[in-house]
């Protein structure tokens, strides 16, 4: 299969995406010229073009387009064709009611905006198979082409009547019998037992606590219409052009698609990312999100989007100062990416996002966004060579899973506190702070590479998981876990005992008595720590050791953390940096260094192949130790033993 390789043909990617539909064809040579001036040399057409394409139900307007493809070839710009099926034209809603998603009060979700279309809708697809076909059909052959983005952040529920009949219809297959649904969603539990398919429903409105066995199937279900919305035209371009590679744009960290699933079906895996610039974590979170893409695609990655300044969608946007924009887009290479992209090339100056960034403000080319974009193409021009196709590499695997996700999220859980994401960012803050290299797997991969392998919370584990946890450790294998996890089976079914016996006999956990969930703002005291967010109530058997107990209260001398062999199980989540300490000692333990030793606070070094990328998050000037003689790509200095980095700078290191 082609992959991101066959793109970049050893550049990095840069530019973005481009909606000329949106100006006079004057513009277009006006931005042609300042993206040659920028070193652009990828951009992403016809996203949002689909009512510009087909005006009316069955007509085609691609002269147009033919003129974008042509004056992007003869300028040597590649073209990443999108196809424009995230936002139906009206006249789909206007003649195809049915063609528009429902929300789970019974509200139709009309034109007007984007993304209105349900995944379900026969009509939908049927029109966007034969926009998607004419498309590859007419540009398939065009020199400009490099790759195909179908749709555009895939994220519509659907909970009408037509995703009804689907969900049946997924149901069926999942469980053959009504008899197979019942017994999986517990329906004996509040007089749900189901005589007849067509009482099964998407998750609508209830009265109370709806089922969360129906609720996490919907959402599975929500994500394979998706992927099927995705594989419908994923074929038709393969069909046209097996030679060019496929991708669609992930949201960062968005809990509606099941990645691991999707990227099996992707020839590029491809993000976008917009952390806060205000964010004192900012840098952190594109860290957790660079790393998933990364570890998602196996290999190098496409950072689709990102702004040049300030998004529109935050209750307060804030621009992004002197050289952040250059520092974050350098952190996603140092993780892999050979693509730096951005929404969008020129701002707009009408619509819902005229007040997002674009790589072109509306101050135009003396603007600060401008020439700061265009002194970053020059340098992603420069260092291209020594970058692209080079693997960043993570020590200790981060253990992430869509359907655990799902599960633990139920309505009727213990608090409301814990949630997932916001876990599993506390675990990759304490190891990126830490200075470990991270890549994220799940749970059923392959981790035997991995000295180190943390769950943060897997609510919901299946049986293989389970085994290949257990198989993991019996290899010689580092494993630390944190509280919830394990509790349920894959129909959300609690585990007798509370947690699975195979995971509480490897953590040396007799007897899981209560847990003590903490409410928001409270602590627990721990020997050497305060825990957040939980407690638990936990026997130890004969071989486990208590490594930290619970001080006062209820739970005085009871295991916060548990020690069993090469196992933690971590029965409260400890303060930031008490997380930190204590996985930087388990690391070391497990013969996992940090990238860079010494490094001061802010300061994050990522290795990419035998690159060193050291990068200063933090607005002060900084020394910083680099013990040896390196070549710096970006200013060709030599630098031995020692460097300073101004405040948002970067050095890109080889040896
Ligand atoms: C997403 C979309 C873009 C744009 C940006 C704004 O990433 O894909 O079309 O709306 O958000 O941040």
């Amino acid at each position: 299969m082609p992959d991101l390789g066959a793109v970049t043909n050893g550049r990095l990617l840069f530019g973005g995406d481009y909606n000329p539909e949106q100006w006079p064809e004057e513009t277009w040579h006006e931005d042609v010229r300042l993206m040659k001036d920028a070193g652009v040399n990828t951009v992403t057409l016809g996203v949002f073009s689909w009512a510009k394409l087909e005006p009316r139900p069955g007509e085609r307007d691609f002269g147009w387009l033919d003129r974008l493809m042509d004056l992007m070839h003869e300028n040597g710009i590649g073209v990443v064709l999108a196809t424009p099926t995230s936002s139906p034209p009206p006249w789909m809603g206007h003649l195809h009611p049915d063609t528009l998603p429902v929300d789970q009060d019974g509200r139709t979700e009309w034109w007007g905006g984007r993304q209105h279309f349900s995944h379900s809708s026969a009509v939908y697809r049927r029109y966007a198979a034969a926009i998607t076909e004419d498309l590859a059909a007419r540009y398939g052959g065009h020199p400009a082409l490099t790759l195909w983005h179908i749709n555009n952040e895939y994220c519509t529920y659907d909970w009408g009547p037509e995703a009804a009949a689907r969900f049946r219809d997924w149901l069926r297959d999942r469980y053959g019998t009504l008899d197979g649904l019942n017994e999986a969603w517990g329906t004996a539990f509040w007089s749900q037992g189901y005589g007849d398919w067509a009482e099964v429903h998407t998750p609508r409105h209830a009265h109370y606590l709806k089922n969360p066995a129906q609720v996490l199937d919907f959402k599975r279900f929500t994500s394979d219409m998706l992927l099927e919305c995705y594989l419908a035209e994923r074929d038709i371009v393969r069909r046209h052009t097996p030679h060019l590679p496929v991708t669609t744009n992930f949201m960062p960290l968005w809990v509606g698609q099941d990645a691991w699933r999707w990227v099996e079906e992707e020839d590029v895996v491809s993000v976008d990312l917009y952390p806060d610039p205000r964010d004192p974590l900012g840098a952190q979170s594109g860290a957790l999100v660079q790393d998933m893409t990364r570890s998602q695609a196996r290999g190098p990655w496409m950072l689709m989007e990102q702004a040049a300044g300030p998004v529109n969608w935050r209750g307060v946007n804030h621009p992004k100062p002197r050289g952040l924009n250059r520092l974050w887009s350098l952190q996603a290479v140092a993780r892999g990416a050979d693509a730096v992209c951005y929404f969008q090339w020129r701002q707009s100056r009408q619509g819902a996002e005229k007040f997002h960034s674009g790589m072109v403000s509306h101050a135009g080319e003396r603007g600060r966004t401008y020439q700061e974009v265009k002194r970053l193409g020059a340098e992603l021009a420069r260092i291209s060579g020594e970058v692209t196709g080079r693997h960043t590499v993570g020590d200790i695997a981060v253990l992430h899973d869509w359907h655990s996700w799902w599960a633990g999220s139920h309505e009727g859980r213990l608090s409301t506190q814990v949630d997932y994401a916001q876990v599993l960012t506390a675990w990759h803050r304490a190891l990126w702070e830490a200075q470990l290299a991270t890549d994220f797997a799940h749970p059923e991969h392959d981790l035997t590479a991995y000295k180190l392998v943390v769950v943060p919370q897997l609510y919901s584990l299946g049986d293989a998981a389970i085994e290949n946890l257990l198989a993991y450790v019996r290899g010689g294998g580092t494993l630390v876990s944190g509280f919830l996890t394990g509790v349920a089976d894959e129909d959300d079914r609690v585990r007798a005992g509370g947690m699975d016996s195979r995971l509480r006999e490897l953590f040396g956990i007799r007897t899981l008595h209560e847990w003590w969930p903490l409410d928001a703002g409270e602590s627990v005291e721990c020997d050497g720590f305060r825990g957040t967010l939980w407690s638990e109530e936990i026997e130890k058997d004969e071989e486990a050791t208590t490594e930290a107990a619970f001080k006062g209260g209820e739970l005085d001398g009871l295991p916060a953390v548990l020690r069993k062999g090469r196992t933690r199980y971590l029965a409260t989540l400890p303060d930031s940096g008490d997380l930190r300490a204590l996985l930087a000692g388990i690391a070391a333990e497990a013969g996992v260094r940090p990238v860079l030793n010494g490094l001061p606070a802010g300061v994050e070094a990522v290795r990419r192949g035998e690159l060193l990328f050291v990068l200063n998050h933090s607005r002060e000037s900084v020394r910083v130790e680099v013990p040896g003689t390196h070549h710096d790509l970006l200013t060709g200095a030599t630098v031995t033993d020692e460097l300073t980095l101004d405040r948002y700078g970067v050095v890109v290191l080889r040896p």
